[in-house]
């Protein structure tokens, strides 16, 4: 029975793909604007360091300098997210039958992540920033997921990310501080993640059904750990000894920064309300998502 509603919501989906999506090959996406070279590489107020006593020391270059590092860090985890996803759900879908709704759209959802790497690694050239090497535990964590994840776990972990970002790049793409290639970045993925939230809040809800507690309550913690290690691996020590900053300065800083705490527990509320409607937010859980600083 939910089938029939859930083929509906796919063929919708497909549907608003067709009429709306975005070529990121396009050259002019990623042409600077003038003013740009003093600009943000991100909405100032998303830096995990923003307002923090090492912040109040930086001249305002230094903070466009130090935001334009950090973008590229959180894109690159974003890049990280859309290529492990693709690998665990294309796995999952190989064998299916092509021809079915939501196969399609998974097609379709795969040809967007693509596109969205594609157009995070021109928009981090564009500002003139490189990505950092990802830390062991998020590349671990990697290698299991892509290899070994089933349904709930995957839509879990990905519409964690997708949530997260959607919060915080809807704040980047209108922001004047923030340099035109990440502003337009991040509004074509607020558009094109509203059809992927939806497609994976759906899956994961047909998952749920008849789904014995035990399971539930395993996969509740397994999708907790993969979000934590997300929130986590936004900030890398190598973006600020990049800078010449000294990590346990950096570290001490972000620690004790209240507003980043904030921040991350705004980028998380849409995900947490879903997770608590669905049950899939028990003690264990909580624990971890509090430490991650997103509950
Ligand atoms: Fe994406
Ligand atoms: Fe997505």
């Amino acid at each position: 029975m939910t089938a029939s509603r859930s083929d509906a919501l796919f063929e919708n989906l497909l549907e608003s793909a067709q009429r709306l999506s975005f070529d990121s090959r396009s050259p002019q996406l990623y042409e600077l604007e003038s003013g740009d070279d003093e600009r943000h590489g991100m909405t100032p107020e998303w830096s995990p360091l923003y307002g923090t006593p090492l912040w109040n020391s930086l001249t305002e270059q230094e903070r466009a300098r130090l935001t334009r590092n950090e973008v590229a860090q959180f894109l690159g985890v974003g890049i990280w997210l859309e290529v492990g996803l693709q690998v665990a759900l294309l796995r999952a879908g190989h064998s299916a039958d092509p021809s079915r709704p939501d196969i399609k759209f998974l097609f379709n959802e795969c040809a967007d992540e693509n596109m969205h790497s594609l157009m995070f690694v021109g928009a981090i050239e564009a500002i003139g920033a490189k990505f950092y090497q990802r830390d062991r535990a998020l590349d671990f964590f990697g290698w299991i997921f892509r290899h070994f994840v089933w349904d709930e776990v995957a839509y879990g972990v990905v519409l964690a990310g997708e949530e997260i970002f959607d919060v915080m790049q809807r704040d980047w793409m209108t922001d004047e501080d923030v340099a035109a290639p990440i502003r337009r970045a991040a509004y074509i993925h607020v558009v094109e993640e509203s059809r992927h939230m939806a497609f994976a809040r759906r899956k994961i809800r047909d998952r749920l059904v008849g789904l014995s507690r035990i399971r539930r309550a395993v996969s509740t913690l397994i999708i907790a750990i993969g979000t934590h290690l997300i929130a986590k691996g936004m900030i890398n020590r190598r973006v600020y000894e990049d800078l010449g900053l000294d990590w346990e300065v950096v570290r001490a800083n972000i620690d004790g920064n209240e507003h980043h705490r904030m921040m991350f527990r705004r980028a998380a509320e849409p995900f947490i309300e879903f997770l608590s409607k669905e049950g899939l937010l028990n003690f264990g859980a909580r624990w971890i998502y509090r430490k991650s600083n997103l509950l």
